[in-house]
């Protein structure tokens, strides 16, 4: 695999929200790894800068939009990049690149998923909660 082909895939100059390898628990019948588990991952990815933004607690309210590119392997190092596409009131739209390195096969990097979330503050109650002052 001509590396100059895939190192460019990384978003340049981030840093993973997580980065996790699927086992064969994770996969489906035909033995890639279940939408499912990447669904939750991205679910969790998502969640960390929500968190840190809302300075605490946090719900799911939204899945705006979830794109499947590429199938996901067991074995795979599959990293999550998270970043804060807007703010709203009480609400925080995060999107999710998903990068999967093919370790058991050729390294080579590959997009695999891209996602949109979106978050609410929660207070104790579980109310939504007007996000903090910058
Ligand atoms: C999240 C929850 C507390 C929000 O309560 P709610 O009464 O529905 O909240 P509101 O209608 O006041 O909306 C709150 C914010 O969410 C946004 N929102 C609501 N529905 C949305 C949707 N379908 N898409 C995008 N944003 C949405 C609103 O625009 C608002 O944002 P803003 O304050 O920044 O303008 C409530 O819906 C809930 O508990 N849902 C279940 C959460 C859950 O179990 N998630 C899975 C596990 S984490």
């Amino acid at each position: 695999m001509n590396q100059a082909n895939v190192l460019p895939c990384l978003p340049p100059g981030k840093n993973p929200a997580l980065r996790v390898v699927p086992m064969p628990a994770d996969a489906n019948v035909h033995g890639d790894v279940f939408g499912g588990w990447i669904m939750a991952q991205v679910d969790i990815a998502g969640s960390i800068p929500a968190v840190e933004r809302a300075q605490g607690r946090v719900a799911t309210v939204a899945v705006n939009s979830f794109l499947f590119k590429h199938p996901v392997f067991v074995g795979d190092l599959v990293s999550f990049y998270a970043d804060i596409e807007k703010t709203g009131r009480t609400s925080i739209t995060v999107s999710v690149e998903v990068y999967a390195q093919r370790m058991r096969q050729s390294n080579e990097i590959v997009k695999v998923t891209e996602a949109t979330l979106t978050y609410v503050a929660t207070d104790d109650a579980r109310q939504p909660r007007v996000l903090p002052a910058l």
